[in-house]
């Protein structure tokens, strides 16, 4: 198939998705078609996990490497457990806990799964999703579905129909517009194939509701530099996640003061520190709480991102276990402010 095509973008309601257009899209994914939805985390570039050529789709629209490995999207526990060679003790509390939810379990692959999906791993990750049209796509489907976040690689993840269709127009078949992702951040992701479950992807399901499931065991958290440096997971590469527009972070509100005065700037500040007076920004938003932060800071960066300011100043959030989901894009989106020049 070729890679452009056109796209046509169909409204459906979150909570009751009109069983007809659910119908129409199965049908496009079931032809080896791209249909691109939104999960209760980021809007999904979704292809039938189990059709390589499809799959091979989902790779040359988004520009993905081939070694980042697809996390494939199923109804619950019973059809995961048809994909995953093996379901651990730790995969069966877990997802009896967060799913349908924003959590991602890697696990062993079943030979059903192509090695498209997983980069040849001998590993896949596996999420039910929650909402009306991820269950309702999946389920008509009767096949699970590989889904990255529907963007080009490297770039923001959408958390709208629209910043689907201004990244992926013409290389997605269907988008079914169910309107703003409720969580905003895509899924934690944790690998259960070791001695220890280890975090690969903070997330929504923080560590701390991880380990009182899990009654206590300890998870693995590789450290910042570990993972830049020895990357498990691609989503733990430095840059990542990024606008188009260069962006720096700061820790310190002082230190905006101290910006030699050059271009239009926008502000994007996380937690409640105060910002100096008598700063001139083209636009200026703060997001208090982690969940507020979460469910609107890629809405909040596509909106800058858009205004085209000449760079985007982040102000970090503290350095709290409440915050690391948030913390983590933010790295990964942003350069250290001394580099800006
Ligand atoms: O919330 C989400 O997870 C969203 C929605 C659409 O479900 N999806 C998403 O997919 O964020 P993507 O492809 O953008 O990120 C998937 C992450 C990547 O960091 C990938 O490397 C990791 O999950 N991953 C997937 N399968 C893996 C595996 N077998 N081993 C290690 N990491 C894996
Ligand atoms: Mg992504």
């Amino acid at each position: 198939m070729p890679l452009e095509c056109s796209t046509r973008v169909l409204a459906v309601t979150s909570e009751s998705p009109d069983p007809a257009i659910l119908g129409e899209a199965a049908l496009v994914l079931r032809r080896g078609g791209l249909v691109a939805f939104a999960t209760e985390t980021v809007y999904g570039l979704g292809a039938v996990a189990t059709d390589s050529e499809a799959v091979e789709r989902i790779f040359a629209a988004k520009g993905r490497p081939a070694v980042n490995p697809l996390i494939v999207h199923v109804t619950g526990i019973d059809q995961a457990r048809e994909y995953a060679a093996d379901w651990p003790a730790d995969a069966e509390v877990l997802a009896r806990t967060f799913w349908p939810g924003p959590l991602t379990v890697v696990l062993p692959r079943s030979d059903r799964i192509p090695d498209v999906v997983t980069a040849g791993r001998p590993t896949v990750g596996l999420r039910s999703p929650a909402g009306a049209v991820a269950q309702g796509l999946i389920a008509r489907c009767g096949r699970p579905l590989a889904a990255p976040s529907a963007n080009r690689s490297n770039a923001l993840s959408p958390t709208r129909a629209e910043h689907v269709l201004a990244d992926l127009g013409g290389r997605v078949d269907l988008i079914l517009d169910s309107g703003p992702t409720a969580v905003g951040l895509e899924s934690t992701v944790i690998d259960l194939t070791g001695d220890r479950p280890r975090l690969l992807r903070p997330g929504p399901i923080t560590v701390a509701e991880i380990v009182s499931t899990l009654e206590g065991r300890d998870v693995l958290i590789p450290a910042a530099g570990e993972s830049a440096a020895r990357p498990m997971s691609p989503g733990q590469m430095p840059v990542h996640y990024a606008p188009r527009t260069p962006a720096f972070r700061m820790d310190c509100a002082d230190d905006l003061a101290a910006l030699p005065p050059r271009g239009a700037i926008a502000i994007l500040a996380l937690g409640n520190q105060p910002l100096p007076a008598g700063i001139t920004a083209a636009a200026c938003v703060r997001l208090e709480s982690p969940e507020r932060a979460a469910r609107m800071l890629y809405g909040e960066l596509h909106r800058l991102d858009a205004l085209r300011p000449d760079a985007i100043f982040v102000l970090m959030p503290p350095d709290r276990p409440e915050w690391l989901a948030v913390r983590d894009r933010l790295m990964r989106a942003t350069r250290p402010v001394r580099e800006w020049q």
